[in-house]
This record gives C-alpha cells, structure tokens and sequence, in this order.
C-alpha cells in the first residue's frame, strides 16, 4: 500500500491562520506592527526567491516586511554596520540574513553580530545554546517546521528511533537535539548519519522516523527504508526545467519509490518547505513579543 502524504502545504496554511489571528491580537493590544528585516548579499537565485517568498509571507499576515539588498562584492565591514543599525531599530522586531553569504565574509562573525533577542533564524550562538539545553526562544526554522510535521502526522516521537541523515548546523545537529530533550514531541533515541558514516543503510533501515538533509538527489532509495516508516524530506535538488521554465525540484529520497515502502511521506516540493517560512513567521512575532512585553 502506497505511503499516506504529509501535505506540508496545507499543515503549513492551518498554522498560518492561527497565526493571523495572535498577529491581529497583539497588534490590538500593543499597538505595535511584527517586523521582520531580511538581508540578503548577492543575487543567487535560490536566495532571491527564498527571501521573496519570506517577505510575503510576512505581509501576508499582517506583519511589516523590511528587505535590504547588499551587492555581491559588499564588505564585511558593511554588513555590520547594517546589522549595527538593525539591533538598534524598535521597528526590527527580527533580523535574517540570508545564507550562504559570498566568500569574503566570515558567516559567523556576521551571525554572531545579529542582536541574539532578534536572531529569528536561531543561528547566533546564544541561541544555539539555549537551543542545546532545552531553554529555546527561537528554534531554527526548518527543525521546527519539521517537528510540527511529525507531530501533526500523528507519529508518536516518545521512544522512536530517529535517524537523521546530514549534520548541517541548519537542519541535521538542531534538529537531532530538539528530538532528544525530555519534552513532548520529542524523547526520542536519535542516531545521525553524515558522509563518514560506514553504512548509512544498516541505520536508515531500523529508522520509524527518517529526516533526510543529505542534501543530494536519491540519496535514499526504497532498499534503506523501514516499512511504514515515516519519511520527512528535507532537500532541495535542483534538476533541470519544467515544461513552465521554473526549475524542475526533487527531495534527497528516491519519492517514487520510498512512497512504496514508507508509511508516511512528505512531497518535494510541498513538504517542509512551506513549513519553514511559517515557523519564520512564528519566531517574529515571538521576537516582537519579547521586544514589548519583555517575554514571549
Ligand atoms: N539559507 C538556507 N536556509 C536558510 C535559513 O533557514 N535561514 C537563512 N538565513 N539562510 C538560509
């Protein structure tokens, strides 16, 4: 029997209205507009429309969206300096600087400079420490979309097996430590797998929770599933163009074939992604929270 699909689209929609409407509360009580500041350096493609994606999300929601667009040969100098201004700014509620940054810059140097009370992305050290002892403020924006996916699917976390394959400071480390703490929608037995791992297949097969961040085209293939596992998607693979010209986008899992196998499975595009942005959203209006009231 074919995999059921996590429909992270409309998980993510449900989400977003809720959020609208604590948008529209705190705005009633406080007086005061969410503001989310994004920077971006360059004009990678895939960057460009991921921080377009971000701002209107942001608009969406009644939220003010500020973006600041820097050339590529822009100095680390002045991308401090901007930061600078934007820890100061009361209309900045969240700061996010779009990764990867060009080569002359030190990413985190730049991380560590955004004031960690605005850092939505949860990527300044801080927060990852918070994030490590289970005291987070801003969980980073794809673990959390990716928990939410888990726990809105119905799959029980508590006790699991958990394998995660890809160690980025983005996606595999966090997202392995928020399953591990004592907490409901976590307490689970993680493994992480990465490209030194002896054999991948011999751990991904005992997985009843797969989150794959490999960040390559079938890197998981129907062979290395558990069956009825719940399979979560986290890649972006560009390959080629669609019949539209926009590019043509698949996961890190053979789909095709792994939706055999698997219980549940997210869909590239149309899993985690849409997740992402709306846990961006989250953060900023606890960010905003946090600048008035002091907390969030
Ligand atoms: N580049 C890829 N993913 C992300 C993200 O979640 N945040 C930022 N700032 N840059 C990214």
């Amino acid at each position: 029997m074919a995999a059921e699909i996590i429909d992270g689209k409309q998980v993510a929609e449900q989400i977003r209205r809720e959020l609208a409407q604590e948008i529209a509360d705190f705005k009633a009580r406080s007086g005061i507009t969410p503001g989310l500041c994004t920077v971006l350096v360059g004009e990678n493609p895939a960057s460009v429309s991921y921080v377009t994606a971000k701002g209107r999300a942001c608009e969406e929601l009644g939220m003010r969206s500020i973006h600041h667009a820097l050339p590529a040969e822009t100095s680390e100098a002045n991308l401090l300096k901007l930061i600078d201004e934007l820890n100061r700014n009361p209309e900045v509620h969240g700061i996010l600087v779009q990764l990867p940054l060009p080569d002359q810059m030190d990413e985190s140097k730049v991380l560590f400079a955004i004031d960690a009370n605005k850092d939505v992305d949860g990527f300044h050290p801080v927060n990852v420490g918070r994030l490590m002892i289970g005291e987070e403020i801003f969980p980073p924006c794809t673990p959390a979309g990716i928990q939410e996916l888990i726990l809105r699917s119905g799959t029980p976390t508590e006790g699991a097996e958990i394998v995660v394959v890809g160690r980025s400071n983005i996606v595999g480390k966090p997202i392995a430590v928020m399953l591990l703490q004592k907490k409901p929608g976590a307490n689970a037995t993680v493994t992480v797998c990465h490209t030194k791992t002896r054999d991948i297949a011999a751990h991904t097969r005992r997985a009843e929770i797969l989150i794959v961040a490999a960040g390559r085209a079938k890197a998981i293939t129907a062979d290395m599933v558990r069956p009825g596992a719940t399979v979560i998607d986290v890649g972006v693979n560009r390959v080629g163009i669609t019949s539209s010209g926009k590019p043509k986008l698949v996961g890190d899992v053979d789909f095709d074939a792994v939706k055999e196998v698997a219980g549940k499975i997210t869909p590239v595009p149309g899993g985690v992604g849409p997740m992402t942005i709306t846990m961006l959203m989250k953060n900023t209006l606890k960010a905003a929270k946090l600048a008035v009231d002091g907390r969030c």
